[in-house]
């Protein structure tokens, strides 16, 4: 029994093959389909598709002008991702602390880092990681930085079908773009696959132009740069960039995926609930939810001074796959070494358990009797 794991079914199977049947394996009809499905449902203009969340973080990054100058401040619980995206365009990245009770910076922790830092090394960007699936306080995260011209992104891998005040997270009612990720384990699946979402045109742009090898086609625009056009072939590159666009063999499953988010998010919730029903009167700590959350992730945290380590190993060893979300990013090598004990604290203490759609209570029941034999032998 995994963390996570994706689910599939014949109408996945069968729109896949058809696009395999098809006269285009990428760049056909499938991917801005995909795309359009996806800002509608979360309620953005625009939708950029990429071959991974990872990628929509880099392309968000560079859309935004993160530089060599920028200062990136991002979450120091969260996947490297997050902050590699920054560290690639050659930006400084400092890191804030979390609530350990939700695992989410809040307005309180991001304030303490803005009063100990000089106001000329404010941010210029924001990535705010919404963990586990449960929202960040985005009004009053915003609130404190948009006057000094920060640009946010939210790192919305685990948040698809997530809400924040009344709308989906993706509606990007306080940031400049949202990244979901499509990654097996994640709420829906493309195999590999990302998506960043904005309402401003222009960002879109870009973004797209960046997964793209940053060509530009347009003849207009290209006779308005003063360069001269050889024929209807022709096109520019204007900067180096990769290529990250997403196959139409993935969108064609994230598209058929799509269609089942909501009752798979109603299961999800219905289990996590389940889950808190168990651990009401335990010694096992489930996180706070503040927001309406898409459970991409179900962590407790151990009673403090736990033998997590044991705990871990034991666990697993009768097939059920645990795992610890995240190890925080100042422990990673090439990422800056802060002490951040909101973060530290929940690190010590945090175990993620096995919670998607192809689980019963009868599963659950099973993990619960488990963690409570083993800490019970541990204790
Ligand atoms: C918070 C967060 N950001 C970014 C990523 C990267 O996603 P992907 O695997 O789609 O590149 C992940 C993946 O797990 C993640 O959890």
């Amino acid at each position: 029994m995994n963390y996570g794991r994706h689910c599939i079914d014949q109408q996945d199977i069968d729109a896949v093959v058809e696009v395999l049947q098809s006269d285009f394996l990428t760049q056909g009809p499938m991917v801005p389909r995909f795309e359009k499905a996806l800002a509608d449902y979360v309620g953005a203009a625009h939708a950029v598709c990429a071959n991974s969340a990872t990628s929509a973080l880099h392309a968000a990054c560079a859309a935004l002008e993160v530089n060599a100058q920028s200062r990136v401040w991002v979450s120091a619980n969260t996947f490297v991702a997050s902050a590699n995206c920054a560290l690639l365009l050659g930006a400084k990245v400092d890191l804030i602390d979390i609530d350990p009770e939700t695992g989410n910076i809040t307005p309180q922790t991001l304030q303490h880092k803005l009063d100990n830092t000089a106001q000329e090394h404010w941010p210029t960007h924001l990535i705010v990681v919404h963990f586990a699936g449960n929202s960040c306080d985005m009004k009053n995260i915003a609130g404190l930085v948009k006057a000094s011209g920060c640009r946010i992104i939210e790192d919305a891998s685990h948040a698809l079908g997530a809400e924040h005040d009344g709308a989906k997270v993706g509606a990007c009612c306080y940031s400049d773009v949202a990244v979901f990720s499509f990654h097996p384990v994640k709420m829906i699946t493309s195999g590999e696959g990302g998506c960043a979402v904005t309402q401003q045109g222009d960002v879109a742009m870009r973004m797209r132009r960046f997964t793209s090898h940053n060509v530009v086609r347009d003849p207009d625009e290209l006779l308005a740069q003063g360069h001269a056009i050889d024929g209807d072939w022709f096109y520019l590159s204007q900067a180096a960039a990769p290529n990250y666009r997403m196959s139409d063999i993935h969108a064609a499953l994230g598209l058929s995926q799509l269609h089942k988010l909501d009752g798979w998010l109603t299961k999800r919730r219905a289990l996590a609930a389940y889950y808190d029903q168990c651990f009401a009167d335990s010694s096992l700590m489930p996180l706070k939810q503040s927001r309406l959350s898409s459970y991409h992730l179900y962590v407790v945290r151990l009673p403090e001074g736990a033998p997590r380590k044991q705990v871990f190993r034991a666990v697993r060893q009768a097939d059920i796959g645990v795992q610890v979300h995240y190890i925080p990013l100042y422990r990673h090598p090439h990422l800056p070494q802060a002490v951040l004990p909101g973060c530290e604290k929940y690190y010590q203490q945090c175990l993620t358990l096995p919670l998607h759609v192809q689980l019963d209570q009868a599963d659950l029941d099973r993990v619960v009797a488990q963690l409570d034999h083993v800490l019970k032998e541990y204790s």
